[in-house]
């Protein structure tokens, strides 16, 4: 079955304790934390102490999203506030195979992010040292966008890199139960909901209606 993870950008942040308890409480098997710097992307979101903030309240796995321009610099922190995966953008990095390890030494799981326009083939070669995928379908930096439909067959071609490896392929930006359902027919391991998730405010029902 797919894999859900809210992602807090579209909770209310004057209660993020209380979102984090009521998104587990709904169902969601992974908290989507979205680190922007304000350089990699024009929005600015929080940081690890933030993040460090709200470890205590779910067992969830914390799947930090860094959209940043030294990502190199906060793997150490994110660790410390508690992530169990770090993905970084291979538009950020100049050494994508470095900071990959550089994330696995420290023991967390390792993903890659491409924005809508990066090639696939940049994953060919570091495939092995990769434990998630992360297929952006709308550009990174805000909730709320609409679904870039060539995201599918992107979704499909890394599919069939992936292989048998033990790789999560995840997409990120626009999911609505019909954007779920052809990403999962594509290939989609888990799927990353803001808007989709918090709307309304009856999550579970929400989170229900993206598990296709
Ligand atoms: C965008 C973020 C997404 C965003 C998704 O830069 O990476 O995680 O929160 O929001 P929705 O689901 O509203 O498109
Ligand atoms: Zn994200």
């Amino acid at each position: 079955m797919v894999l859900i993870a809210p992602s807090l950008l579209a909770s209310d942040f004057s209660k993020l304790k209380e979102e984090v308890m009521a998104i587990d409480k709904a169902g969601a098997d992974m908290i989507h934390l979205d680190i922007m710097d304000g350089h990699f992307v024009p929005n600015l979101t929080f940081g690890a102490s933030i993040v460090r903030a709200i470890r205590p309240y779910t067992k969830l796995p914390f799947d930090v999203h860094l959209m940043v321009q030294n990502p190199s610099e906060m793997i150490r922190p994110f660790y410390e506030a508690g992530a169990d995966i770090i993905t970084v953008h291979t538009e950020s990095v100049r050494h994508l195979d470095g900071i990959l390890s550089e994330i696995k030494n420290t023991g967390l799981k390792a993903g890659v992010a491409l924005n809508p326009a990066t090639n696939e083939d940049v994953l060919k070669y570091v495939l092995d040292k990769t434990d998630l995928v992360l297929v952006m379908s709308v550009n990174p930096g805000f909730g709320g966008q609409s679904f870039i439909p060539s995201s599918i067959d992107k979704i499909a071609r890394i599919k069939k890199m992936i292989g048998n490896r033990s790789v999560l392929l995840e997409v990120d930006g626009g999911i609505n139960p019909l954007t779920a359902a052809e990403c999962v027919a594509a290939g989609a391991d888990v799927l990353v909901a803001g808007t989709a998730v918090f709307k309304g405010g009856n999550y579970a029902e929400n989170i229900k209606a993206l598990r296709v």
